[in-house]
C-alpha cells in the first residue's frame, strides 16, 4: 500500500480535489432530509394561513433543487478527479512494471511465468486504480456520510441513538465475518487468472504448433481447466458476498422499523413532529448504507492489497544480472576468455551444464562450436553476453571479466544471433535496425548483403519498407536466420555469436555468408555454433563440446587426427549427406 501512496504523491492535488468535491456532495446529501421534514412540519403540518404555507413549500422545495444541483456537480467533478487520478496512477505504474520486466534477467521472467507477468501488468493494476478511484471518493463519503448522519439523527431525537447502538455493531459483525473469509480468496483469483493467461499466451504464441500436432483438443481442455479453476474461485467469492448484502439489508429494514415505532410513539405523545420521524428513517438509511459501503470497500481493498502485492513483487525484484563496476571498461578487441567456467541452471540443484571449461578466442578468430543436442552449446556462448552468469570460474572479455562491465557497453559490442530468431511486427529495415537505430539505408543494405539477405529482400514488392507479420510469421525459416543476423552485423559488433542461426541455410548460401563475413568483418570475432561439419570445417578452431566439457579443441585436420568423437560426427554425415560432399 505505500507503494500505491508513493505513486499518488505526483498527482497529489487532483487526488485531494476528489474529497473535497465529495464532502460537498454528501453535505448537500445530508441537508435535504432536513429540509424535507421542515417541508412537513411547518409547510404542511403548520399552523399558518394556508397561502404562507405554500410559499413555504415551494421556497424550501426550490432551495432543495437548488442544493441537489449542488450535490450533483460536487458528484460529478468528485468522480472526474478520482477518474484521472486513477488512470495517472495506473499509467505510471504499469510503465515502471514493463522497464523493471525488461530489465529482470532470464531467469527471473522465468520464475515469474509470461502469462503472471502479463496478468500483474494489466490485470492487477486495473484493480489497483479502481481501489484507487474508489477509496478517494468512498472513503470520504462513507465517513462523513456516517459520523454527519449519526449527528443529524441524534439531533432530531436522542432516543433514535438506541436503533444505532443495536444494529451497528450486528452490522458490523456481519461484514467482519464474511470479509474474513473472502479476503484470502482474491489472492487466489488472480493466481487462477495468471494460469488462465499462461494457457491462453502459450497456445496464441504456439497457434502453428498445436495445429500441427492437432493438440486442440487437448488444448482446449487444458484451458477449460484453468478457466474452471478461476470461474470456481470467482463463485466462491462472489458466493460469501451474495450473502453479506441481504444480510445488511435485513438489519436496515428492522432499523427503519425501529426508527417508525420509536418517531411514532413520540409523535403520539406529541413531542416529535412527523416530518422529524420521515427524516430519521432517511438518516438511518444514510447511515446503514454507509455500512454496507464499509462491507464493498473492503471487499476492493483486499483486491487491492492482492493485486498490489503482485505488483509489488515484480518492482521490488532487483536484477540478478546488473552493471558492473568499472564504468570505463570498454571492449576495444574482443577476446574472448573463459577460465575453468562451471555452470548450473538457477533450480536444477547445482546439476552441472557445463563443468571446466577453459577457451581462449583471440581477436578476430572464428571458432566453430560443436556438439550433440543439449550438450550445453547455448549455455556456453550465453555467458559471454550475460543472459545466465557463470556459477564457477570466470569469462574474461579483452582480459576483464564480464560481470565488470556495464550491461550497456558489454552488450553493445557483443552481436547476438540467437537459436531461435525472433523478429518483430514491423518493417524489414525497421527489424534489421533494431542492431543500430542510427544506422544509414546504406547500412542495413550492407549489413544485409553480408548476411546474404539483401537478395531475397529485394525480390519483395516493397523491398526494405515491406513489412513483416508479427513474430516473422510471413517469413521463411532462413529467410529469418538472414535478417536476424543482418540485425547482429549492424550493430558493429567486436564479438559475433551464431547459435546455430544457418541450420536453415542450404550449404551454398551458409558458404558465401562465411566468405563474406571472412571478408567485410576481418576484425570480428566469431563463435559459431553448428550442428553440420559442413558448417564448422572453415572455422580457425573447432570447440567439440561432450556432456558440458570441451573435450577436443582443434582445426579440422587436427581433429581428424586427434578426436574420434569428431571422427564420428564427420563421418556419419559423410555417410548421410553422401554424394554431395564427396562429388
Ligand atoms: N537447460 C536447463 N535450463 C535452461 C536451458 C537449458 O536446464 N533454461 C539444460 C538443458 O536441459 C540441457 C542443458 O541445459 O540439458 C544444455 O542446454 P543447451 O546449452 O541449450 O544445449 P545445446 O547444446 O545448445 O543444445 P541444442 O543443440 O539442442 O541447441
Ligand atoms: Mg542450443
Amino acid at each position: 500500500m505505500r507503494k500505491v501512496i508513493k505513486y499518488l504523491k505526483p498527482y497529489w492535488l487532483i487526488a485531494l480535489l476528489c474529497p473535497l468535491a465529495m464532502i460537498l456532495e454528501v453535505s448537500m446529501d445530508l441537508i435535504q432530509p432536513q429540509l424535507m421534514s421542515d417541508i412537513v412540519n411547518f409547510g404542511i403540518l403548520g399552523t399558518a394561513p394556508a397561502d404562507e404555507n405554500l410559499r413555504y413549500v415551494i421556497q424550501t422545495g426550490i432551495y432543495m433543487l437548488i442544493f441537489s444541483l449542488i450535490g450533483c456537480a460536487g458528484g460529478i467533478l468528485s468522480a472526474a478527479f478520482g477518474t484521472i487520478t486513477a488512470q495517472k496512477l495506473g499509467n505510471d505504474m504499469r510503465k515502471d512494471t514493463f522497464e523493471k520486466v525488461m530489465h529482470l534477467s532470464f531467469q527471473q521472467t522465468d520464475k515469474f511465468t509470461t502469462g503472471s507477468l502479463v496478468t500483474r501488468l494489466t490485470n492487477d493494476i486495473t484493480m489497483i486504480q479502481q481501489f484507487v478511484a474508489m477509496s478517494l471518493r468512498m472513503f470520504v463519503r462513507t465517513g462523513m456520510q456516517f459520523i454527519g448522519g449519526i449527528a443529524c439523527l441524534l439531533f432530531l431525537n436522542v432516543n433514535f441513538g438506541l436503533v444505532l447502538v443495536i444494529s451497528l455493531p450486528i452490522q458490523l459483525i456481519v461484514v467482519t465475518l464474511i470479509m474474513k473469509r473472502a479476503a484470502p480468496l482474491f489472492g487466489i483469483v488472480q493466481d487462477k487468472l495468471d494460469k488462465v493467461n499462461s494457457v491462453v499466451q502459450e497456445n496464441v504464441t504456439g497457434a502453428r504448433v498445436v495445429k500441427a500436432f492437432t493438440r486442440e483438443e487437448y488444448e482446449i481442455n487444458r484451458f477449460d481447466d484453468a478457466n474452471t479453476a478461476l470461474m470456481e474461485t470467482n463463485m466462491k467469492v462472489q458466493k460469501l458476498l451474495a450473502i453479506l448484502n441481504p444480510l445488511l439489508m435485513v438489519v436496515m429494514n428492522a432499523s427503519v422499523m425501529a426508527i417508525i415505532l420509536i418517531g411514532g410513539l413520540q409523535v403520539e405523545a406529541k413531542s416529535m413532529e412527523v416530518g422529524s420521524v420521515m427524516a430519521a428513517v432517511t438518516y438511518i438509511t444514510q447511515i446503514l448504507m454507509s455500512v454496507m459501503m464499509v462491507g464493498m470497500m473492503f471487499q476492493q481493498v483486499s483486491r487491492a492489497m492482492a493485486s498490489a502485492k503482485r505488483v509489488k513483487e515484480v518492482l521490488d525484484t532487483d536484477p540478478v544480472i546488473s552493471d558492473g563496476s568499472s564504468a570505463q571498461a570498454e571492449i576495444t578487441q574482443g577476446r574472448v576468455e573463459f577460465k575453468n567456467v562451471g555452470f548450473y541452471y538457477p533450480g536444477t540443484a547445482g546439476k552441472p551444464v557445463l563443468k571446466d571449461i577453459d577457451l581462449t578466442v583471440e581477436p578476430g578468430q572464428m571458432i566453430a562450436v560443436l556438439g550433440s543436442t543439449g550438450c550445453g552449446k547455448t549455455s556456453l556462448v550465453n555467458l559471454i553476453p550475460r543472459f545466465y552468469d557463470c556459477t564457477q570460474g570466470e569469462v574474461l572479455i579483452d582480459g576483464v571479466n564480464v560481470k565488470d562491465y556495464e550491461l550497456d557497453v558489454l552488450r553493445s559490442k557483443i552481436g547476438v544471433v540467437l537459436q531461435k530468431s525472433e523478429l518483430f511486427s514491423g518493417t524489414v529495415a525497421e527489424n534489421i535496425r533494431w542492431g543500430d537505430n542510427e544506422a544509414s539505408d546504406e547500412e542495413v543494405k550492407n549489413a544485409a548483403t553480408i548476411a546474404q539477405a539483401d537478395t531475397f529482400i529485394q525480390g519483395f514488392n516493397e523491398g526494405y519498407d515491406t513489412m513483416i507479420s508479427e513474430k516473422g510469421a510471413s517469413l521463411s525459416g532462413g529467410q529469418k536466420q538472414r535478417m536476424s543476423i543482418a540485425r547482429a552485423i549492424l550493430k558493429k559488433p567486436k564479438i559475433l555469436i551464431f547459435d546455430d542461426s544457418t541450420s536453415a541455410l542450404d550449404l551454398s548460401t551458409e558458404s558465401k555468408l562465411h566468405e563474406a563475413l571472412r571478408s567485410s568483418l576481418s576484425g570480428v570475432t566469431v563463435i559459431m555454433i553448428a550442428q553440420r561439419i559442413a558448417s564448422v570445417m572453415r572455422a580457425d578452431r573447432i570447440a567439440v563440446i561432450d556432456k558440458g566439457t570441451i573435450c577436443a579443441f582443434g582445426t579440422h585436420s587436427e581433429l581428424m587426427q586427434s578426436s574420434e568423437i569428431y571422427r564420428d560426427i564427420y563421418y556419419s554425415q559423410m555417410k548421410n549427406e553422401g554424394g554431395e560432399q564427396n562429388g
